[in-house]
């Protein structure tokens, strides 16, 4: 079995416990790597790294072009690995090759981007209303930053951080989630290669109770950037404030995909599937309802079955492979668990309801792509975000109707608008409380477009030319050029 140390200072690091905990093959439901277990002297020793990378030597003192150059050099790196760092994902997480294949060729251009954003922030001057001052405006570093990811997109959402963090000139510690930290541990390396000063880039492995939990609470870390589950979200939030630390928060959803009459159903019900189904249905954007209108609801129920019976489940590592395990054990018995209550609420079953037992899914942990027809939207199955392949299907009447639907939920992550009416787009993009509205479209990102949620769906936004200043803080400096010195007692 293959063992996997922190990375702390530019080194393997074992864990100060002697603690190791296994992660699994969801494909074959077997453990193949043992992990490190962190624990808060990890921790420490992953932030004291960071701050003195941060503080002083190589880093501190590089300028923004040299920081932008060594982003680009290992997006370049990425990009030459981009087949082995997949396969080890596949392995890990159960996401399919032909998924991960296309993720890791994607993710270099976050290195390229901020890389190229690095040397572009300005301050300003500010034409100040008072004589005798020049003032100007500093955008610096917030210091180390604690990365936190989950286990459904872990070096895709590392990116997402990591390259707009030390773009800024933060320095990091990443936790991966617990289920597949292997990955993360594999790309760290590619940082040292490239030419990145040690500690700038570190690693800290095990459960979010113990070493996530300490990485919150350490004084030296500035800035906590999380993707995962709201009620970690809620906690870590609430940790951050104790400290007034800065926070960034991706969370769950439970977005709304939604089909007029008047769209042309094939592309609907094509990215109905694609909302629900891809990635065993282990993502944020998961379009998990589906809104459809009166008048077309028994066709295109009909044709959404019929493309969804043909979604072949099987080993994530072969090529044609269209629905992997659910990443986690305890995943897969949550979203079976909401089968049975979406079953019991009244839910009407129109496809899947199982595990997954068909020879192709051998011992691993699958879920039949799973729909429901006739959901009410007080339902939890409407409400709860079930982070696996479940679709609830919810009729409405009208616009209005629509609208009210979709937005009567806690989440406002992602969501869907299937028209060909322009002026309908616009309206109903307008009124929709989330972060991201595809019309005609779904399951798009780029590094170029802000990502976030409205209400219970987070905090902040990822991506996007903004994104850097989420890693800076703004200072105003004052030069009296002339200004006469007038009463002490008085502000000026
Ligand atoms: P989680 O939100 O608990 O874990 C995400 C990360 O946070 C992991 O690295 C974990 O170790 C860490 N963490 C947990 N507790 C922490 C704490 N107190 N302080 C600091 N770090 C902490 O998610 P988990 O347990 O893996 O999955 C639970 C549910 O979350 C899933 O069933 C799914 O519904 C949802 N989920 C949502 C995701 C999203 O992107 N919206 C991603 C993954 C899971
Ligand atoms: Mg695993």
């Amino acid at each position: 079995m293959q063992r996997y140390a922190h990375y702390i200072d530019g080194r393997e690091a074992a864990p100060h416990s002697q603690n190791w905990f296994e992660s699994h093959n969801p494909y074959t439901g077997e453990p193949w790597a043992e992990i490190a277990r962190g624990d808060a002297t990890d921790a420490d020793l992953a932030v004291q790294a960071a701050h003195r990378a941060f503080t002083r030597g190589a880093w501190s003192e590089s300028s923004a072009t040299q920081r932008g150059e060594l982003l680009r050099r290992v997006g370049d790196l990425i990009a030459r690995d981009a087949q082995r760092l997949a396969r080890i994902e596949v392995r890990d997480n159960g996401k399919l090759l032909a998924e991960m294949a296309g993720q890791l060729a994607y993710i270099p251009q976050w290195f390229y981007y901020f890389g190229g954003l690095a040397d572009k922030v300005d301050g300003s001057v500010i034409p100040l209303d008072k004589k005798g001052y020049f003032n100007f405006t500093r955008h610096e570093p917030l210091g180390v930053v604690a990365a936190i990811t989950p286990w459904n997109s872990p070096l895709l959402l590392t990116a997402w951080k990591i390259a707009p963090a030390l773009a800024a000139g933060c320095t990091v510690v990443i936790k991966p989630s617990e289920f597949t930290s292997a990955s993360t541990l594999e790309f760290v390396r590619l940082f040292a290669e490239a030419g990145f000063p040690p500690g700038v880039v570190n690693v800290v492995t095990g459960f979010g109770h113990e070493v996530g939990a300490a990485l919150v609470e350490h004084p030296l870390v500035r800035k906590i950037s999380f993707t995962g589950s709201d009620n970690t979200g809620r906690a870590i939030n609430e940790a951050a404030a104790r400290h007034f630390k800065r926070v960034s928060l991706e969370l769950g959803g439970k977005s709304p995909n939604i089909v007029f009459a008047d769209a042309n159903l094939d592309d609907a019900v094509n990215g109905a599937v694609a909302g629900i189904f891809a990635a065993t249905g282990q993502t944020c954007i998961a379009g998990s309802r589906l809104l459809l209108q009166d008048s077309i609801y028994d066709e295109s129920v009909e044709r959404l079955l019929d493309l969804a019976r043909t979604a072949r489940m099987g080993d994530p590592m072969s090529m044609d492979t269209q629905v992997g395990p659910v990443t986690t054990r305890p995943q897969y018995d949550k979203v079976l668990r909401y089968i049975d209550t979406a079953q019991n609420e009244g839910a009407r079953l129109l496809l899947g309801g199982h595990a997954g037992t068909r020879p192709e899914c051998g011992s691993g942990w699958f879920v039949e792509p799973t729909i429901f027809g006739d959901v009410d939207n007080a339902m939890r199955i409407a409400q709860e975000e079930v982070f696996g392949p479940v679709l609830s299907i919810i009729r409405f009447r009208d616009e209005d109707d629509a609208l009210r639907i979709a937005n009567d939920v806690r989440f406002g992550l992602g969501s869907g608008v299937w028209t060909a009416d322009i002026a309908r787009a616009f309206r109903v993009s307008a009124q929709l409380q989330a972060g991201t509205v595809w019309v005609n479209a779904y399951r798009a990102v780029s590094f170029m477009s802000p990502f976030g949620g409205y209400k219970d769906s987070g905090l902040g936004r990822e991506n996007g030319a903004q994104a850097i200043h989420a890693y800076l803080q703004t200072k105003s400096v004052w030069i009296n050029t002339g200004a006469p010195s007038a009463s002490p007692f008085v502000m000026r």
